[in-house]
C-alpha cells in the first residue's frame, strides 16, 4: 500500500497531528494533535453527538478508562481479545501475521488471498506464512510459531494489592456495566439509547498507518438498547417509512459494494433489524456532512468468520483511502451477549420491566473510531483543485474555524475594525481566529491548507460601509457582507 501523501505532508507541516514523543525519538502508534487537529477532532465529534446522542435523544455517560478485571472476563476479553502473532527466531521482532500475509498478498495484486487471510484461523496463517516463504522484514530471519496475543494493556490496581486492571479497550462495556443503575435512576422504556465517546487502549503488534493503527484512540459508541419480542418501527422519531428508499453503497459478504435501499437490506435480512438500519442511515448522513465525496465510502457486511466474539452480525462502515479500504465504524447486533453475561458474572439481575414483564435488553452498537474518521477525512479531502497551495474540502461542519478575520493591512483603523468583527463574531459564538502576518494571498492559503471555511477581510471600505469581504473556502469567490449578515447566519460554534 502506498503512503498518504497530501494529507500527511499537511498534517505534519501544520502540526495538525504528529509522533508523540517526538524529542524521545517517537513510539510507534502515539499521536498527539496540535491546535487545528484538536479542532476537527472536537467537531467531528460534536456532529456525532448532534447525529446520535441528540438526534436519538440518548444519555450520554463518562465512565472510568481504568476497568478492573472481572468486568473484562466478563464480556470476554480477558479470554478473547487477541491478535495472532509470529516472533522472528533471529532478531525477536513481533509481527501480527494476519497483517503481514495482507500485505504479502497485497503487494503481489493477489486480491483473492488477500480477502481469504480475513476467514484463516492460526493454523492456517502459518501454513501460508511457511507457503509463502515469509521471513522477518528487519533481518531475513525465519519466523516463530504464532501465539495468540492478548491486546490490553495490563497493570496493578494499588500497590502490592494483586489486583489486576486494564486500560478499557472500548468504551463500551462501562456502558453495559452501568446500565442496571442508570435504568434504576432513570426508568426509561425501550428502545433506549446510551452514548460514551472517549479513550480506549490496544497493545496493537505492529502499530502502523499513522492514525489508523494506533495504542491509544478516541471511540465513540453507541449502544442501542431494545426489547427483541416487541415490533421494531420506530427510533428517536424516525420511522421505517422514512429511511426505506434511501440509498447506501453497500457490500453484501463476500460481494462487490452496490446502491441499495435501506428497505432491500431489510427485506433480504442483509441488515438484522430495524434499529441497526437506523445506525447506518445516521453514520451515511454523518460522513456526507463531513464532507466525504460521493463513493469513497461503504458499508460492508461481514462474513461470519470476521465477527467479534459477541456479534451475530456486524457491518463495517469503510473509507477508501490512499491506504485502501479502512474501517471507521463497525455496527454489531451484541444481541444480550454483554447484558447477559455481566448479570451472571456479578450476581445481579439486569433487566428492564416491560408492561409488567421482565426483559433482557438486546443492544445494536454503533462503534465509530474518532482519529481514522479525521485521517480518512484529511486524505479524502486533500485537494489543490483552483489553487497553487495545498488545501482541504473538509464538510463546513468539522472545518477547524468557521471564521478567519483579516485586516488587509496593518492600517490602524482596519486593524480595529477587524478585531471588532472578531469579538463579534466570538461573542455570537463562533469559532474564529485573526492573523495579521504575511501577505493576504498567504493568509488565504494558511487557511484553506487546514480547511477553514471563510475567510473574512477588513478594507478601507470597511471604513466607510461597514462592510467586508467575506471569501467563500470551496469557491474562492468573494461577497460583500456586514456583521448582521454573518451573525445572524447563526453558523454553528
Ligand atoms: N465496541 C466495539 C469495538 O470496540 O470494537
Amino acid at each position: 500500500m502506498q503512503e498518504s501523501n497530501g494529507a500527511l505532508n499537511i498534517a505534519s507541516r501544520r502540526g495538525i497531528y504528529y509522533q508523540a514523543f517526538g524529542i524521545y525519538g517517537g513510539a510507534g502508534g502515539f499521536y498527539d494533535y496540535g491546535p487545528a487537529g484538536l479542532r476537527i477532532k472536537r467537531k467531528i465529534e460534536g456532529l456525532w453527538r448532534r447525529s446520535f446522542v441528540d438526534r436519538l435523544g440518548a444519555m450520554e455517560i463518562e465512565t472510568t478508562t481504568i476497568t478492573i478485571l472481572p468486568v473484562l472476563k466478563a464480556s470476554g476479553h480477558v479470554d478473547t481479545f487477541t491478535d495472532p502473532v509470529a516472533v522472528c527466531t533471529k532478531c525477536k521482532s513481533s509481527y501480527r501475521v494476519d497483517k503481514l500475509l495482507e500485505e504479502a498478498y497485497s503487494a503481489s495484486g493477489n486480491e483473492e488471498g488477500y480477502e481469504s487471510v480475513k476467514k484463516m484461523k492460526a493454523q492456517q496463517m502459518g501454513e501460508k506464512v511457511k507457503e509463502l516463504g515469509l521471513k522477518c522484514t528487519k533481518c531475513g530471519g525465519t519466523l516463530g510459531g504464532i501465539e495468540a496475543f492478548n491486546l490490553m494493556f495490563k497493570t496493578e490496581i494499588g500497590h502490592g494489592s494483586g489486583e489486576v486492571g486494564y486500560l478499557r479497550p472500548e468504551t463500551a462495556q462501562g456502558i453495559f456495566v452501568d446500565f442496571k443503575d442508570l435504568y434504576r435512576i432513570h426508568g426509561f422504556k425501550l428502545p433506549y439509547a446510551i452514548s460514551q465517546a472517549g479513550r480506549a487502549y490496544r497493545n496493537e503488534i505492529s502499530p502502523r498507518q499513522q492514525l489508523v493503527r494506533m495504542r491509544e484512540f478516541t471511540q465513540m459508541e453507541t449502544e442501542l438498547f431494545f426489547n427483541p419480542r416487541k415490533e421494531q418501527s420506530e427510533l428517536g422519531g424516525v420511522r421505517i417509512g422514512d429511511i426505506k428508499d434511501r440509498e447506501l453503497l453497500f457490500a453484501s459478504a463476500g460481494e462487490k459494494e452496490r446502491m441499495v435501499k435501506i428497505g432491500e437490506l431489510l427485506e433480504k435480512k442483509l441488515i438484522p433489524n430495524f434499529y441497526f438500519a437506523v445506525m447506518l442511515d445516521i453514520e451515511n448522513g454523518m460522513l456526507q456532512k463531513m464532507g466525504f465525496p460521493e463513493g469513497r465510502f461503504r458499508f460492508r457486511q461481514l462474513e461470519p468468520e470476521e465477527l467479534p466474539h459477541y456479534s451475530k452480525g456486524n457491518v463495517d462502515l469503510e473509507v477508501n483511502t490512499s491506504y485502501g479500504y479502512i474501517e471507521v465504524a463497525g455496527n454489531a447486533y451484541r444481541t444480550d451477549y454483554d447484558i447477559a453475561s455481566h448479570a451472571r458474572n456479578s450476581n445481579t439481575e439486569i433487566c428492564v420491566n416491560e408492561d409488567g414483564e421482565k426483559v433482557v435488553p438486546h443492544v445494536v452498537e454503533a462503534s465509530m473510531g474518532l482519529d481514522r474518521l479525521l485521517f480518512s477525512i484529511l486524505d479524502c479531502s486533500v485537494t489543490s483543485e483552483g489553487r497553487e497551495w495545498e488545501w482541504l474540502r473538509l464538510g463546513k461542519e468539522i472545518a477547524p474555524y468557521t471564521y478567519a478575520v483579516f485586516p488587509l493591512q496593518k492600517d490602524e483603523k482596519i486593524v480595529a475594525f477587524a478585531k471588532k468583527v472578531l469579538g463579534e463574531l466570538v461573542g455570537a459564538g463562533m469559532d474564529t481566529y485573526y492573523s495579521e502576518t504575511g501577505s493576504i494571498g498567504k493568509r488565504y492559503a494558511r487557511a484553506d491548507e487546514i480547511g477553514v471555511a471563510y475567510c473574512i477581510t477588513v478594507d478601507f471600505q470597511s471604513l466607510e460601509d461597514g462592510s467586508f469581504t467575506i471569501r467563500d473556502r470551496d469557491s474562492a469567490e468573494q461577497e460583500r457582507k456586514k456583521l448582521g449578515d454573518v451573525v445572524d447566519k447563526g453558523a454553528r460554534a
